[in-house]
């Protein structure tokens, strides 16, 4: 069968290889992959900078953004059903993971499908024990392959109330710094809940994202125009700069919490200013914290609010994922400065 694989640490090695069928192992539920997200990370993956393959193995099945048809009964799912799997798997030997939140694990050793150590999805068929997918409900059909980078949003969003709500807190204003896919749904999703958004990226005022993001009620600002207001009782960095990262302290209110969930993996210094740091984070009682991945519960509201989101912005939700190519076409959906861009295997 066809696989999108690279080689790991080697740059520009993505390709579609004939690689074995997987079988099903005892307990193990059989999956039709319909269609595979792109992101940052992949790209990442693709560049040879991030990634492992499995033991023994030279090459990388990649894709971890899926959405499935389950291929035949099994493990409490009917054949034609539709998943997504949680990314990743136990270290095996820490308290979180054992608790059953490797998404807080607690020594690193974690494997995560299509990224560390173990295949992705972007193949034409993938196996998953029941216990790591989560359903899809039908309603949300092709919408549905959101659901991994939703958990993220969902993941941060929960930790940062739970951060916030140390103290007393009335979360009214958020700043979203990034309209790729996690902060186009974390402003999405913030809409939701009630909260007044401004969302903040590189593209122009009129541009589709800015659009899109206006769709939702929140309202948008090219991020070279955003000044150091200090107006926000939450600021959800998604664009992966560290300058924009050290810059969520300034513009938070009493009580605020910046949570970063971009990666910025290059070298190099930020500076913060020293008053912003030494009285306003303290007198403030600022807080600023990173997520990753997202935790059985996250996976649940994710799609939860991915069906909202369907509901109270049809239009807006089927416009998330712009761009959709044949597996073979990946450079495209790779290249791709939209939202979403995804790989139709089926
Ligand atoms: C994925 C996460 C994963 C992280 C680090 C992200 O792109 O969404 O699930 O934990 O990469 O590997």
């Amino acid at each position: 069968m066809q696989a999108l694989v690279v080689t790991p640490g080697a740059a520009a090695t993505a390709r579609l290889a004939d690689v074995f069928e997987p079988r099903a192992a005892p307990g193990e539920v059989l999956l039709r992959p319909l269609e595979i997200g792109v992101c940052g990370t992949d790209a990442e993956i693709c560049a040879g900078l991030f990634g492992s393959a499995p033991k023994g193995e030279g090459h990388l099945i990649l894709g971890h953004e899926l959405l499935a048809e389950v291929a035949a009964d099994g493990g409490g799912f009917a054949a034609g059903d539709l998943v997504a799997a949680t990314v990743r798997r136990s270290c095996r030997r820490c308290a979180a993971c054992a608790a059953g939140f490797p998404d807080a694990c607690l020594t690193g050793d974690y494997l995560e499908r299509g990224i560390t150590r173990l295949h992705g999805f972007a193949s034409e068929l993938a196996c998953e024990r029941p216990e790591h997918l989560v359903p899809i409900p039908r309603e949300l059909g092709r919408l549905g392959v959101l659901a991994e980078p939703a958990s993220v949003c969902a993941r941060a969003i929960r930790h940062a109330r739970s951060i916030g709500g140390r103290q007393p807190w009335e979360p009214a204003r958020a700043l979203v710094l990034g309209a790729g896919a996690v902060g186009m749904l974390a402003t999405f999703f913030l809409r939701l809940e009630g909260l007044e958004v401004l969302t903040a990226s590189r593209e122009g005022a009129g541009s589709d994202k800015a659009e899109l993001v206006g769709a939702s009620g929140a309202s948008y600002l090219p991020v070279s125009d955003l000044e150091e207001s200090g107006d926000f009782d939450l600021v959800v960095e998604a664009a992966g700069s560290g300058e924009l990262m050290a810059r969520a302290l300034g513009l938070l209110r009493r009580n605020g919490v910046a949570c970063i969930l971009g990666i910025d993996g290059h070298s190099g210094q930020v500076s913060v200013d020293r008053r912003t740091l030494g009285v306003d984070v303290v007198i403030g009682n600022r807080a600023l914290f990173g997520s990753v991945n997202a935790a059985r519960q996250d996976w649940a509201r994710a799609v939860e609010l991915l069906v909202e989101v369907g509901t109270r912005w049809p239009d807006a939700a089927t416009r998330l994922v712009g761009l959709r190519v044949e597996p073979g076409r990946f450079q495209e959906a790779f290249d791709y400065t939209g939202v979403k861009a995804t790989l139709r295997f089926a």
